[in-house]
């Protein structure tokens, strides 16, 4: 049995939009955030969208995504969005100082055992632990884009130490598809496998970054 029921995802745009819902759909109780009411108001539609598609590609029946929909807030209030949170999964822009402020704004907002991870595509997620104020809980999990389809999560960064987040990936409450990288890592917090990925597969590049190093095996592993 999970003890991450309650899921703040920090962005709402195209993956914190994917995340929250297929997270709801999978009966996670999830609250989005974002600075921008205007940006919730195009993650709902985009929700709205994500209805159809998984209506017609992932079975999903009219009951299904009447709950799904019943599991979702959208708010603007930071401090309410993550004040009972077993899990923060943040997916604001892919620009250090905007992940790095809201770590820091969030890190006095959190409760004591609330986990937090960071969905970066490229960046070293050890660049941000000591701005969530508790290290010891944050890693990195970076999910697809086209999550109903790309079904699968890269753990990195502390997997070891996070027995609860690497749960919560699991195949049983991310539906069907793939742990990519789940055997990563050691006893110490490795960077990098999300990088690998984006350096190998989504071809990124967009961070100058070492993406291999830190205890990553990189790329054959994977
Ligand atoms: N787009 C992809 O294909 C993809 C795939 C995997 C991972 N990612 C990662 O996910 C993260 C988000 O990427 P995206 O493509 O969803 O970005 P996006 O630009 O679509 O959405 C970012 C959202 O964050 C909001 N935002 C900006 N500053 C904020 C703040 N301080 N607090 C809260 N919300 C804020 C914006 O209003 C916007 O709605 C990045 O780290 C990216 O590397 C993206």
């Amino acid at each position: 049995m999970s003890t991450l029921e309650m899921l703040t995802v920090l962005g709402s745009g195209v993956l914190g939009g994917q995340i929250s819902w297929h997270s709801a759909f999978k009966g996670k109780t999830v609250t989005v955030y974002d600075i921008d009411v205007e940006a919730l108001d195009r993650c709902r539609a985009a929700h709205e969208q994500y209805a159809a598609i998984y209506l017609a590609e992932v079975g999903a029946t009219d009951a299904d995504i009447a709950t799904t929909h019943d599991r979702l807030t959208y708010t603007i209030d930071l401090a309410d969005a993550v004040s009972i949170a077993d899990l923060v999964i943040e997916a604001v822009p892919e620009i250090p100082d905007v992940k790095t402020a809201v770590y820091q704004k969030m890190a006095g907002l959190l409760p004591d055992h609330t986990l937090v991870a960071s969905n970066s595509s490229t960046l070293l997620p050890s660049s941000f632990a000591q701005a969530t104020g508790r290290p010891e809980k944050f890693c990195a999990l970076h999910f697809g884009n086209g999550i109903w389809a790309m079904n699968f999560v890269l753990p990195s960064y502390g997997r070891t130490r996070h027995e609860y987040v690497v749960r919560y990936s699991r195949l049983t409450e991310m539906g069907p598809g793939q742990i990519v990288g789940l055997f990563f890592g050691q006893d110490t917090p490795t960077d990098g496998p999300s990088c690998v990925y984006n350096k190998t597969v989504a071809v990124n590049g967009s961070s100058d970054e070492p993406c291999i190093g830190n205890g990553c095996p990189g790329p054959p592993s994977l």
